[in-house]
């Protein structure tokens, strides 16, 4: 195994704002990055957005924003949710980077040097929702499979990738590395794709069509098709050619994504590689989707849920942990906040919460807190111990095949060894008999527990920190090594044993109220309490309001004045002060609710209120999705 590990996610598109599905593959990411570093390997992780292309433009048009303006906004969202998700990546790349521009540019020659580009007029289905152009055998009924819409005839001259030459090479390439593409199931997937004639690749679009994109540096005319551009990030951003990032990790290189984009990496990418002369990567991991009622979350769909939503209610490790508990890595799963809680309060506040709570409890009560020096073992300490060491290598072979479910499943099934050897071995019975006994029974309930915490830092680094801190370990987090755990009682604590406070509380009721399975809404006593009748929401004037002016009011922090036209010309004062800037906000239309009482805020009388969504992120102005008269009605 080499000493490098590379990991990379997709570069998630700025059309939409982060959702469960985007977080899911970046902390499976972070996971295997965070288990390479205790398997001892120098670890590269990248993550980043893809800002170029059709959908761009039309997002940002929608915001009344630039492109430019626009990604910059959308692209920061992504950047502030990962640290909030404990994501350890070493960089971001966008690809409005100047540095990953110019290197696309240099791909683009490279491979028309050598002879695999070519000019050609082109008439085809083009689905705008995808930016790719549809082979008839790829649509559902005529219509594109992801969109469900129908693709457009385009008719147009354009540059195109000599894929097909690639197309033999490939099939070789994936049958002599087995665990190229995995699971099987997405390589097989692959292969019956490959079994029909490979066409070549559009790789240009007109700029009459498109301007947003990086040009092709052999005609002005035409800018780059958004998939060439965005999969050269993973080169990019390690400084190819020259980079000494590039040298050392791009051998090592893995690729998580789900199976939406198996096509353009388990095909477009390793021809184009092949092309300019780069070796293949060494593994494309493909995963499912998170459904919700059976159908794809997504921002289309409007199902999605948001990752902070989750995190400020459960806590980041819960969701972490019930992320990769609850999904097999390559298969579909249903998103419930039932399985969510149920995962809480059994795996973690019962079996993992309780095991550390009672045996600090006990190391602090019989022995003020010291580890005590073990005697002679018997039969089941040796036991236990054995089944400690073995999950060391279990888990260690799991996670490479990126079984995550099962290496979690592996780790409990020792802490519920654990929590039986405690009720066996009854403590606190031998605290009154056997003093000498109970020394070697605290430091075999000890030390697994030492061993756990490491295992599950990869998935849980906050909780798994905290615990290496309760037991007065010597090290923390990463600096611990797999190999190392081999040596049963070989490390002292540094300090005394502190039980700390509860790691995972129960919870006691669903607080979200996302849909349960059935898709039902699971009323709470509070979401009914707070429900209010269809004749008191009527009551509510909600008007389109055009924002003509926006003022900061000194001596204010959060509070802009704003000049509103809903219908009349309006003052509404708004906190709104740092998540918008006064350019941003004028000429913006937003839903104002007009017929509240009006009320002086900083001396100044507001005679409305504007509507906003509150995430983990700020605060985001609700307005129609086109322009509409100011004045106009919310029905
Ligand atoms: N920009 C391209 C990727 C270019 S990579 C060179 C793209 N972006 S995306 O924003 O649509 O992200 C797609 C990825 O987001 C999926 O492959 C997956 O990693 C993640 N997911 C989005 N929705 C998901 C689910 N519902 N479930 C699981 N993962 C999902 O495609």
């Amino acid at each position: 195994m080499s000493r490098q590990f590379y990991i990379t996610t997709p570069i998630y598109y700025v059309n939409a704002e982060p959702h469960l599905g985007h977080a899911y593959t970046t902390i499976i990411a972070d996971v295997l990055n965070r288990f390479y570093k205790l398997y001892g390997s120098e670890t590269f992780f990248l993550t980043g957005t893809d800002e170029h292309g059709d959908k761009i433009i039309a997002a940002a048009q929608k915001y009344h924003q630039t492109p430019k303006e626009y990604v910059d906004r959308i692209s920061l969202l992504f950047q502030k949710l990962w640290p909030k998700l404990n994501i350890s990546n070493n960089y971001f790349i966008r690809t409005t980077d100047e540095k990953h521009q110019e290197t696309v540019r240099l791909i683009l020659n490279r491979v028309k040097n050598n002879g695999d580009i070519y000019f050609s007029e082109y008439e085809g289905l083009y689905c705008f929702g995808c930016e790719r152009f549809f082979t008839e055998r790829e649509l559902v009924d005529g219509k594109c499979p992801d969109h469900m819409t129908k693709p457009e005839v385009i008719k147009e001259s354009n540059y195109f990738f000599r894929m097909s030459k690639y197309q033999d090479w490939l099939i070789n390439h994936i049958n002599e590395h087995p665990d190229f593409i995995r699971p099987e199931r997405y390589k097989n997937e692959v292969l019956s794709f490959l079994k029909e004639p490979l066409e070549d690749l559009c790789i240009s679009r007109p700029k009459s069509r498109l301007t947003w994109g990086i040009t092709l540096p052999f005609d002005d005319n035409f800018v780059t098709y958004v998939w060439f551009d965005a999969l050269i990030n993973y080169i990019s951003a390690l400084g190819y050619p020259d980079g000494e990032m590039f040298h050392k990790s791009w051998p090592s290189a893995q690729h998580i994504i789900a199976k939406d984009i198996l096509k353009p990496h388990g095909i477009y990418w390793p021809c184009m590689l092949k092309s300019a002369g780069i070796e293949p990567y060494r593994h494309l991991n493909v995963h499912g989707y998170w459904n919700i009622n059976q159908g794809k979350m997504s921002k289309s769909i409007g199902n999605v849920v948001k990752p902070l939503d989750l995190v400020d209610i459960y806590g980041l490790d819960a969701f972490r942990y019930f992320l990769l508990r609850d999904m097999v890595f390559g298969l579909d799963s249903e998103f419930s906040e039932d399985a969510l809680v149920h995962r809480i309060n059994a795996d973690l506040a019962n079996d993992l919460g309780n095991l550390v709570s009672r045996s600090l409890t006990m190391a602090q009560k019989y022995f003020k807190g010291e580890l005590p020096e073990p005697a002679q073992p018997e039969s089941a300490d040796e036991e236990l111990k054995n089944d400690s060491l073995e999950l060391i290598d279990s888990y260690n072979a799991l996670m490479k095949e990126l079984e995550f479910h099962k290496a979690l499943m592996s780790v409990w099934n020792v802490i519920g060894k654990v929590n039986k050897y405690i009720d066996s071995m009854a403590p606190w019975t031998l605290a009154e008999s056997d003093m000498e006994r109970l020394k070697t029974v605290i430091f075999y309930i000890i030390e697994p527990l030492k061993i756990i915490s490491v295992l599950l830092w990869p998935f849980m680094p906050g909780s798994a920190e905290k615990i290496q801190e309760q037991l007065g370990l010597p090290k923390k987090g990463e600096e611990y090594r797999l190999k190392d755990l081999h040596l049963w009682g070989n490390e002292r604590p540094v300090r005394t044993m502190q039980k700390g406070k509860s790691l995972f509380p129960r919870v006691k009721t669903k607080k979200k109220g996302f849909p349960d399975k059935q898709g039902k809404k699971d009323k709470t006593a509070e979401e009914k309490r707070r429900l209010i009748s269809f004749k008191e929401f009527q009551k509510m004037d909600i008007r389109v309001g055009t924002i003509k002016k926006a003022e900061a009011i000194p001596g204010s922090k959060k509070l802009f004045r704003l000049t509103v036209d809903t219908g009349k010309e309006s003052t509404v004062v708004s906190g709104l002060k740092g998540h918008y800037t006064e350019d941003e906000l004028t000429g913006k239309q937003a839903l104002v609710v007009t017929n509240l009482e009006p009320v002086k805020l900083m001396g100044i009388e507001s005679q409305g209120m504007v509507l906003a969504a509150k995430d983990g992120s700020g605060l985001h102005l609700l307005s129609p999705d086109s322009v509409v008269s100011p004045g106009s009605p919310v029905k």
